[in-house]
Parts: C-alpha cells; structure tokens; sequence
C-alpha cells in the first residue's frame, strides 16, 4: 500500500461562473504548480487547503485572453512612425485588459533577411522583459529561397505562423511571391497570415487624391474603399485555392470582405478570418473629427462607413465567418512630431498628409472589456474568438486557451461579478500602453477585468494594486501546428 500526501493548492477560484468555449456553469477551478489541476462542483473546494483562495461568486471566470496580433518595438514600417510600446509597456497593458498571452511581430530586415535572425533579434526585446506569455510571428518582407529553406528551422524553434502584404511599398508581395510562401506554408506546415489590400490600387487612389489637395485625416478612408479589401481578399482565397492550403486573413474590416471569406468557407475551403474592436466600434465619423483628431483612428484597413458596416463585422463574429478577434494594437504616440502621428503635419499641409499618417491604434488592454461590454456575443462565443481559437488556429491549444485540468496553463480573467461594477467612461489615464490616447475615449464599458492570472500568479488585481506581476514573468511560449491547418500529401501541380 502506497501512502499519499495531498499538498494544499496553491490557489482556488471559489463558486465562480466558469466559462469556455463549449460550457458556461458553476465550478470551482483549483491550481497547482501553474496549471489547473481540478474543476469540481461549486463549493466543493470551499474547504480544501489552499495557500490562496478567490471568492469569484456570481463571476465570470473565463481562460486567460489570447491576443494574437500585437505589433511592439517595430521599427518603421507603417509610414513614418515608430511604435510607441515596447515589450514591457505592451505586455503589461495586455494584463490589465485580461490578456495573458499575445502573439507580436519579428519583422524581416530586407537588408539583412535571415527569418532566423529577425526572430533572434525580436525575441532579445522580449526576454526577461514581458509581463505576459508571449511567442511571434515572422513578419515576411523579402520571401527568398533562402528565407523560405528557413522555415522547417522556424518550426523547430516553435514558430508556426508567417504574416504577409498585399500593401505597403516597404512589404508588398506580388502574386508570385505568395504562391512561393503558401507552397512553403503547406510543406512545413506553418500558417500564412494575410493583409489583403490591394496595394497598387491603393497607390494610386493616394495619387488621386493628393492631385486634388485632398489630404487630411479623414481621405485615408477615401484612398482605401471596400473594393480594394474585397479584390484583395479575393485573390488571396484564389491563391490559397492553388496551393491547397489554409490562410487567415487578418483584421477583416468590411461586410464586403467578409461575405467574400464566408461564400469560401461555404464552398469548404479552408479560410480563416480574424477581425478587431476598431472594426466593431470606429468608422468614418471618428477619421472626421475636427482639426487632426480623425488622425488617431488612422488605421488599415480603415473605419467603414457607418453602423451597417459594424452591423455586418459583429454579425460574421456571430455566425462564425471570424475565427478570432484580436486588437492589431499598433501604437503610435499622437502629440509626436517625429515618430507619432503628428509625424504627418507639415507647414504646407497644417492637417497632415494622410498618406504619411503612421497606421496603427492602440488596443491590447481594451479589446476583452469593450468586446464583454457591448454584451452582443455569448459568454461562450467570446472566449471562443478571444481565447480557444486563437489558442487552436496558432497551436497553442490546449496548454492556453482552455481549462483542461492537468493539460491547460492556469492563465485565467475573472471579471467582476454581475452588479460589481459601476459602468464608467474609458480614459486613455487608465490604461498602461505608452500611447497618449485611446481610440475608444468616452465609451461606456460596464465590465473590467477584475483579475488577472499568468500560470496560477495573480498579476492584475483592479482593486488591489493594479498590476501587480513582475516585469519579466512573462515567458515564450513555444508554438506547434495549427489544429485548423491540417494539409494531406504533396502539393501537384499536374491536378490542374
Ligand atoms: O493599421 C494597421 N493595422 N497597422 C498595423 C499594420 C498591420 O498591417 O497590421
Ligand atoms: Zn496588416
Ligand atoms: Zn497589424
């Protein structure tokens, strides 16, 4: 007979409203050792030994958010701004929004384009630094031989996502060269992120409009219509098509774009979407606001027309056309002449030139509590889109994005319980990013992370000293095969 000692947990979640991807129900979740170790019946546990225990009676306890799409300390490749977050200002502005794990950029070096080494240089910004989990995704500017022979060794380092241009004169592939990528994609099994605009159109609706003196703000709208994200989102379905292999089309902003990724995955080709709280709550109205102001929502693809336009992105979170929601948090100061938005003004165009304007907005902290507030999607589609399917689409599944006793890291928000909280106005001094605004000034959010645990550590407590995580305990989190890309045999080209 073999005698067992149970040492105490090391914290329990006492009679919270446990919420998944599949199930919403009373539990309560004990850790051990930086996992969760048991879900049992609310209350079980009330009496069990523990070094900490947390009363989440009537709240939300949901798996820690996974936020996929972060640009931090990238140098400039958006016009002419420099991010204004770094690894640590990032990081910790995700903790306080419930965030636990980001996926950020290692973008390629034209000049010098080993992906090794970008991923080299990038991960030194993030070691020892972070305040959340974090791993990257190679950012490809220049896709040769070499670079692409790179990839089966980005896999063994734990890499299994690329991200792609169809704009940017700085990153824009042409057609040939996506083919090159997603051939290699499919081979090594690695996930082909795509911006989809069309780049030469874009180039020269700018033309058109700086012709006509057209320059402020609000024209970088005008310069990016829905057209020139449905032919490029278009495209690249076809392209994936020929290849055979999945893509995921990043930050879809139009109802138009969306029906076109929904008609393919209707046809059951393998495309994925995620879309962004810009694209939910921002449109044309807030790029024309008086003076510069509309400069702050500067982003690609741009704020669409109106509240149809909303009405379409929250439908497709709804009915399953976005796989995942992320914040695409691209953060640029706004009173910065020299790195920051106000990078754009010059004597003769006291507005700015919008085609200068850096493209970016702030977002890692506010995605969850505006995306919770806006009470639209069940508590179940959220952690799904915010959480499980990033956690799936990226290969992090089940150690992040679930609550599998044993398997899953114990990375958990816990909001408030219902009634716990006075809604409020968002100001930019409640965040921690390093950026002097927030596109989402004035809204009212009813929910707010109450707390926030990496690996069983509380790291965020509202009410309690804010955050509270040290900097640095955030580690890399090393990534496999998306669960959603799985590709059989070899690619021929004879089949067509
Ligand atoms: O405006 C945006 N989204 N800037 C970030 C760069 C990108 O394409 O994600
Ligand atoms: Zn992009
Ligand atoms: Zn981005």
């Amino acid at each position: 007979m073999t005698i067992r000692t149970i040492s105490p947990l090391d914290c329990i979640i006492l009679n919270g409203t446990v919420v998944t991807a599949a199930d919403i129900a009373r539990y309560d979740i004990g850790i051990k050792d930086g996992k969760v170790s048991i879900l049992a019946p609310a209350l079980s546990l009330a009496d069990s030994p523990a070094t900490r225990v947390i009363d989440a009676q009537g709240a939300y306890v949901m798996p820690g958010g996974i936020d996929a799409h972060v640009h931090l300390a990238e140098p400039q490749l958006f016009g002419k701004g420099k991010a204004a977050d770094d690894y640590t200002t990032g990081t910790k502005s995700a903790i306080a929004g419930g965030t636990t794990t980001i996926i950020a950029f290692a973008p390629q070096d034209k000049a010098s384009p080993s992906l090794l080494k970008a991923l080299d240089e990038t991960a030194r910004k993030a070691e020892g630094v972070a305040y959340c989990d974090y791993s990257f995704h190679l950012l490809l500017s220049n896709p040769t031989r070499e670079c692409l022979n790179e990839f089966s060794a980005l896999r063994n380092r734990g890499i299994s996502s690329v991200k792609i241009y169809m704009t940017y004169e700085l990153l824009q592939l042409r057609d040939n060269q996506i083919l090159d990528v997603l051939l290699q994609s499919r081979i090594d099994g690695v996930t082909t992120m795509i911006h989809a605009e069309n780049g030469d159109m874009l180039s020269w609706m700018t033309e058109q409009l700086e012709m006509r003196n057209l320059l402020e703000p609000k024209y970088h709208a005008t310069s990016r219509p829905q057209i020139l994200e449905g032919e490029a989102t278009g495209r690249a379905i076809a392209l994936s098509q020929l290849i055979e292999t999945p893509i995921l089309i990043v930050h879809v902003s139009s109802p138009l774009a969306a029906t076109t990724i929904r008609n393919a995955q209707t046809a059951g080709l393998p495309i994925y979407a995620e879309t962004c709280p810009q694209y939910l709550f921002l449109t044309r109205d807030d790029l024309s606001k008086p003076g510069y102001e509309g400069a702050k929502c500067v982003c690609s693809p741009p704020p669409r027309d109106g509240v149809q336009d909303l009405e379409g992105i929250w439908r497709g979170l709804q009915n399953g056309t976005f796989t995942i929601l992320s914040s695409d948090h691209c953060p640029f100061e706004f009173d910065n002449a020299v790195s920051g938005k106000k990078a754009a003004i010059s004597d003769d165009a006291p507005l700015g030139r919008f085609k200068y304007i850096p493209n970016g907005c702030p977002g890692v902290e506010t995605r969850l509590p505006l995306v919770l507030s806006a009470g639209r999607l069940s508590p179940q589609k959220f952690v799904e889109v915010t959480s499980t399917n990033p956690a799936k689409l990226y290969g992090m599944y089940p150690q992040k994005g679930a609550l599998l006793p044993g398997v899953s890291d114990a990375d958990l928000v816990i909001w408030y319980p219902e009634n716990g909280i006075e809604a409020f106005e968002l100001g930019n001094e409640m965040l921690h990013h390093n950026v002097d605004y927030t596109p989402f000034e004035g809204r009212v959010l009813s929910q707010w992370p109450r707390y926030t645990l990496l690996r069983g550590e509380v790291v965020w407590d509202r009410d309690n000293g804010g955050v509270i995580g040290e900097m640095g305990c955030g580690q890399f989190v090393r990534r496999g095969r998306s669960e959603f890309c799985q590709v059989q045999g070899p690619w021929d080209p004879e089949k067509f």
